[in-house]
């Protein structure tokens, strides 16, 4: 390969339709905007003779087999006819093209606690990908969330590092299936490395200034678990990691992910990043400058556009940047193109395997994760399920009833037929004799106007019951794009609800009707007065195409939920940081004015049944390295048959470094039918006990451990 050759592998494009359709507005990279481009000065057809050139190794946006094609074909044009890796952004089904399966938003799925789910789901997605013509998602996004301010927290799988690298793994796993024909995986990229979770004042990007125990005992976990599960690609963040940006960061790059867990796939820069060294950090002089401190720092691909083509060449043909440097990401680059057997297929051959029955097994799917991820949180007099023998009358009002912001975020327009709303839910799941009133309050979380939460309050009061559908907006898709307030560049500095929705619940529940509120949202909603006030929370989070449908069930009594809240839900945004696994001072003293603890722990979540918990068993002594064996009796002592999510928890009770008051270590799930008592035996690995040491070292200390699971504790010793 010419340097030029190789170069361009490492080069990256937005699809040449993308590019056509934003031809005609010059001007320049929006600065503030991480979705919407166009390239100053390049039109298509000059990124179409790119390709010819072997200049370009990788293209996003490219959201149709036809397209994807065509420019595989330029790729073949070239001298060395080196395919083209198509990247995405489906984070939870291939939600970006229209008609494909969106499923629950990944903090939903996490609420599942069923990692063998979200692996079929990353499969399942992976079919649909290829089938699009891309081979290779910008998933899964493994930032521990802590800071319900950040927009992205729905895009993650919630506070706790081991559940969110369980997942993470999981999904890894599905996409990349080594057991199926290359055709049928993509590449997973796990991302943003590192902590862009939790930023100094809770903005997308901002710096994150942590110390490095707490990023290697709380952030790393989940990359480690995902470079072990195989994940073949990496993202890095778009902030300043206590001073040196994530983009030009070698001690992330290369010693945590390469030298000591041994990740050998290739890094990706995100959405211009490498720019913004210069442009937005003031780390680099020169755009030139951030060239070359990004890659000599581990940078193997640049997301997206020109310049780092031609600064790349000058700063090799100068003899600043070795070509064996370059040489180290052409070759990782070019093994993902191999593994993906992109050398053999093109995308429309992979398209093949799509078709009706699998595309309908894939919505089942879908509404089995959203039925798994509902979070029943408050049940006040077994208001839920609904008596419909009690409630012939249900009013459903919000501005989110009947709409599709259910989807979540990285979602563009779907047909309306393949999105179940709420109200279309309950339509169709009511039973006959119960009649459903509508009310059409507004479809924008931001404005109800006093009239809408007037009528509502009318039809409240001629009504048996409400169900009022409230939350935010993490959608992307026109119309719903003008009212966001969560997802990707949407954080806020409040954590209640938006707009009137406050106003809207405070009316219909002033009736005296009962009043089950349906929150649909991608990060906590702290509202103190709907968790105090309000009968009957579900806690939806954004459920997918199928979501209304689950909830709706759900509602009725037809399925029993089982979901868990994989985030703490703080009180208010003065509240934030609350995590379950804070470290003993926390709340040592309380806050003046206001109650301390949050308004729902992780782990949180109610079903329709009861269950019990005994006999709770661990050796008392385990010898190092060796695995603690966890057994417990779960009964269901109610009337209905349900799943029950077992956690376990462990306490370090004496370190040389302070430890969490509990950490999650192991979980399973279990179907129960009334009465019916099983057996959980479960497995710690030795390693999920280790702290990180004053010397910054992982590392099992001897002495006590406390075990919780359910109601009951127990203790068991680590020997020396
Ligand atoms: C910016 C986001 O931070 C990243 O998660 C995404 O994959 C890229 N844009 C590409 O859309």
């Amino acid at each position: 390969m010419t340097i030029e050759e190789k170069i361009g592998q490492m080069c990256q494009f937005m699809g040449v339709e993308q590019v056509r359709q934003n031809d005609d507005k010059s001007g320049q990279f929006p600065a503030n905007s991480d979705s919407v481009a166009t390239y100053p000065g390049l039109h298509a057809q000059d990124i179409e003779q790119m390709v010819r050139d072997g200049k370009v190794g990788s293209f996003f946006m490219v959201f149709t087999a036809k397209d994807a094609d065509y420019l595989q074909s330029l790729a073949r044009e070239s001298r060395l006819k080196i395919p083209l890796l198509i990247g995405t952004d489906a984070i939870h089904g291939n939600g970006l093209v229209s008609g494909d399966t969106v499923y629950p938003a990944p903090l939903s799925m996490a609420s599942t606690f069923d990692d063998a789910l979200v692996e079929r789901v990353a499969a399942e997605a992976a079919l649909e990908i290829r089938a699009s013509g891309s081979s290779w998602t910008f998933s899964p996004n493994v930032d521990v969330a802590r800071d319900a301010r950040w927009g992205r927290v729905g895009e993650t799988f919630g506070e706790d590092p081991f559940l969110v690298g369980r997942m993470g793994a999981a999904m890894v796993r599905g996409y990349q299936g080594k057991d199926r024909p290359a055709s049928e995986r993509v590449l997973a990229c796990m991302k943003h490395l590192i902590a862009g979770s939790v930023p100094v004042n809770g903005l997308n990007g901002a710096p994150t200034e942590i110390s490095e125990r707490t990023l290697r005992s709380v952030f790393l976990p989940p990359y480690l678990d995902c470079i072990k599960a195989g994940a073949g690609s990496l993202m890095t963040a778009h902030h300043d990691l206590n001073g040196v940006p994530c983009h030009a960061n070698s001690w992330i790059m290369e010693t945590l992910m390469r030298k000591e867990a041994g990740f050998s796939g290739f890094v990706v820069s995100d959405w211009r990043d490498i720019e913004r060294l210069y442009t937005v950090h003031h780390f680099a002089a020169s755009p030139q400058e951030a060239v070359y401190l990004s890659v000599q720092a581990g940078m193997d691909m640049h997301m997206h556009g020109p310049g780092f083509f031609e600064d790349l060449l000058q700063l090799v043909k100068a003899g600043r940047i070795s070509e064996e440097r370059i040489n180290q990401s052409v070759r990782r680059i070019l093994a993902a193109k191999f593994q993906l057997g992109l050398f053999e297929t093109n995308s429309l051959q992979a398209g093949d395997v799509l078709n009706t029955s699998v595309r309908l097994e894939h919505r089942q799917t879908a509404l089995e994760a959203a039925r798994k991820g509902l979070v029943l949180l408050k049940n006040q007099d077994a208001l839920l399920p609904i008596n419909t023998n009690r409630y012939k009358q249900i009013l459903v009002t919000g501005p989110l009833a009947d709409s599709p912001v259910i989807l979540g975020d990285w979602v563009q327009t779907q047909p309306k037929e393949s999105t179940i709303t709420v109200l279309d839910g309950l339509r169709k799941v009511a039973p006959p004799g119960c009649k459903i009133v509508f009310h059409d309050c507004g479809k924008t979380v931001k404005k109800t106007t006093p009239e809408a939460i007037a009528e509502a309050q009318k039809l409240a009061a001629e009504s048996d019951l409400v169900i009022l559908v409230v939350g935010e907006n993490s959608l992307r898709s026109a119309p719903y794009d003008k009212d966001r307030t969560s997802g990707e560049n949407h954080d806020r500095s409040d954590i209640e609800l938006p707009g009137q929705q406050l106003e809207l619940a405070r009316a219909v529940a002033a009736t005296g009707k009962p009043v089950v509120v349906v929150l649909v949202n991608s990060r906590p909603v702290g509202s103190e007065w709907i968790a105090d006030n309000i009968p009957a929370i579900l806690e939806a989070w954004e459920p997918g195409c199928q979501g209304g449908l689950a909830v709706a069930e759900v509602l009725f009594g037809n399925v029993n939920p089982s979901g868990r809240l994989p985030i703490t839900i703080p009180r208010s945004v003065g509240h934030i940081q609350s995590f379950y696994n804070y470290k003993p001072s926390q709340y040592f003293r309380g806050y003046v004015g206001s109650k301390t603890e949050p308004l729902y722990w992780f782990g949180h979540g109610l079903s329709y049944t009861t269950f019990k918990y005994s006999n709770l068993h661990v050796p008392a002594d385990i010898k190092p390295g060796q695995s603690v064996a966890v057994k417990v009796d779960v009964t269901n002592s109610g009337t209905r048959s349900g799943d029950e999510v077992v956690l376990v928890y462990t306490h370090d009770v004496l370190g040389t470094v302070t430890t969490p008051v509990r950490e999650l270590k192991a979980f399973t799930r279990v179907t129960l039918a009334p009465g019916e008592t099983k057996t959980v035996e479960i497995n710690i690995a030795y390693d999920q006990l280790a702290i990180i040491d004053q010397e910054m070292k992982r590392v099992v200390e001897p002495g006590d451990f406390e075990v919780f699971v359910g109601n009951q504790k127990t203790k068991f010793t680590i020997l020396p």
